[in-house]
């Protein structure tokens, strides 16, 4: 068997989290392979709203095992909430949450390095989540970091102070004290409280279930815009959030990656800073965001709109390896009478038609093409028979240009309100 891969080709919350919740049922395991707490994935079914941060989008669907991957990062005092949060409706995550021994932690002083770093950019500012991400990833890499399984060593405290007395050092007069006194014991109680759930070997546990013909799809955090590599640096995010990453962040080798599902919106949004060549700061910008409810799920921040980005689209295609596409959001842009496309940028008086190596300090100039709005209630839709010809042409178009077929069409929140083509 292979893993199957579900990630955002955009600048994250595409609706990774409805089409995992979607699809789940075809699969034995569900597994997040990189991000942490910055991720916000939102779930609708029965009329309830659910949103996920560390734990996988399976998590409500019966018979399936949920694994938090090795390349995540977790904050215990936020996971510990978010189990609660299902703990409450009556659910009991101990059979069904496992979670990577190799998963790193989150300390609250990473938070403060988070708002720190933020801090000393002034406006150069990333528009970091503030939950600790790029800190925790740094004394990965660096070498200095806590996993959740040494929390089964009996040395585990005096490596949390080592690692909260590195970070002090960086911090120097920051004013922290108070805000580390009001979260370590919170911090040490939640990690009690984590201490009931299974740690694993992912690697060994996750290639075992393949040998055993199991079915796992992998899940991804954030985008390909924001991926540490590929991603508009240096406003990304600190991990490889495209396909690679799932074989580091879970131990699955290239060879075991199966269909590879690459999830966007039928426009675009980005939240914090960074460039964004199809932004609407106008008008048309406002109405997206609030017809779309384009305000994060993670940080309740707006979300910055615009056009679908194909130059971009066609990118993030490229380094994943998308073998499918999953189209979301589409109702959004029932109303529209006319809905542009950028098919090429314009940079320097010169037109390309791929994304280039910055855009960041360049003046791009988006390209459009406009089609034809299908001005009709998308949000009922149960099957592409009944779509409107102007919409089944928007998705002929754009899978034309992207060269891969358009699997899934979403037209609305809800768990029910999807299309599978
Ligand atoms: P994720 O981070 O990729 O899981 O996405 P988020 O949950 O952060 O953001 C997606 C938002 O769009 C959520 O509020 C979803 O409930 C909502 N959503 C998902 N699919 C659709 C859709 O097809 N139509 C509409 N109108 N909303 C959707
Ligand atoms: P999901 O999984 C959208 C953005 C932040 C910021 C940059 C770096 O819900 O799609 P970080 O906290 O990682 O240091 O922030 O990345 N960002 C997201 N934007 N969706 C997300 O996750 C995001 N996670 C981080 O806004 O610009
Ligand atoms: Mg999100």
């Amino acid at each position: 068997m292979k893993v199957d891969v579900l990630l955002g080709l955009q600048w994250g919350d595409e609706g990774k989290g409805k089409i995992v919740d979607v699809v789940t049922p075809k699969y034995d395991i569900i597994a997040r392979f990189q991000g942490g707490p910055n991720a916000g994935h939102t779930l609708i079914f029965e009329g309830k709203k659910h949103v996920l941060h560390t734990i996988p989008s399976g998590i409500f669907r019966d018979n399936t095992i949920n694994v938090i991957g090795n390349g995540v990062v977790i904050d215990p005092i936020i996971i510990k909430k978010e189990i609660e949060a299902i703990e409450a409706l009556g659910i009991d995550l101990v059979p069904t949450l496992l979670i990577s021994k190799k998963a790193h932690l989150i300390l609250p002083t990473h938070k403060i390095l988070d708002k720190y770093s933020e801090e000393q950019k002034g406006k150069k500012k990333i528009g970091s989540t503030l939950k600790g991400i790029g800190p925790t990833y740094m004394d990965k890499t660096g070498r200095n970091g806590l996993r959740i399984g040494d929390s089964l060593l009996p040395n585990f405290k005096e490596k949390y102070n080592t690692l909260v007395a590195k970070h002090k050092t960086i911090l120097g007069d920051y004013d922290y004290q108070s805000i580390l006194d009001e979260f370590e014991p919170e911090w040490f109680e939640a990690m009690t409280f984590l201490s009931k759930f299974t740690l694993i070997d992912s690697e060994h546990y996750l290639n075992n279930a393949l040998k055993s013909g199991k079915t796992i799809l992998a899940e991804g955090a954030q985008g390909t815009m924001l991926d540490i590599d590929f991603g508009t640096y240096p406003f990304v995010t600190s991990s490889n959030t495209t396909t690679a990453g799932t074989c580091t962040g879970l131990g699955v080798a290239p060879n075991k990656i199966g269909e590879v599902i690459g999830i966007f919106k039928a426009y675009c949004t980005r939240v914090g800073s960074g460039p964004f060549p199809t932004e609407l700061d106008n008008k048309i910008g406002e109405e997206i965001r609030k017809i779309g409810h384009e305000y994060g799920a993670t940080t309740g921040r707006n979300r910055r709109c615009g056009w679908i980005d194909l130059p971009a689209l066609k990118y993030a295609i490229m380094v994943n390896g998308a073998t499918q596409l999953s189209m979301m959001k589409a109702d959004v842009l029932d109303t529209f009478a006319e809905i542009e496309v950028c098919t090429h940028y314009e940079i320097n008086g010169k037109k390309i038609d791929y994304f280039p190596y910055d855009i960041t300090n360049l003046n791009v100039k988006p390209i459009y093409k406009k089609l034809k709005g299908w001005q009709e209630d998308l949000t009922k839709l149960e099957s592409m028979d009944d779509a409107p010809k102007a919409f089944k042409d928007y998705i002929t178009y754009l899978e034309q240009e992207l060269q891969t077929p358009i699997s899934i069409v979403s037209v609305g929140p809800d768990r029910k309100q999807t299309i599978i083509r």
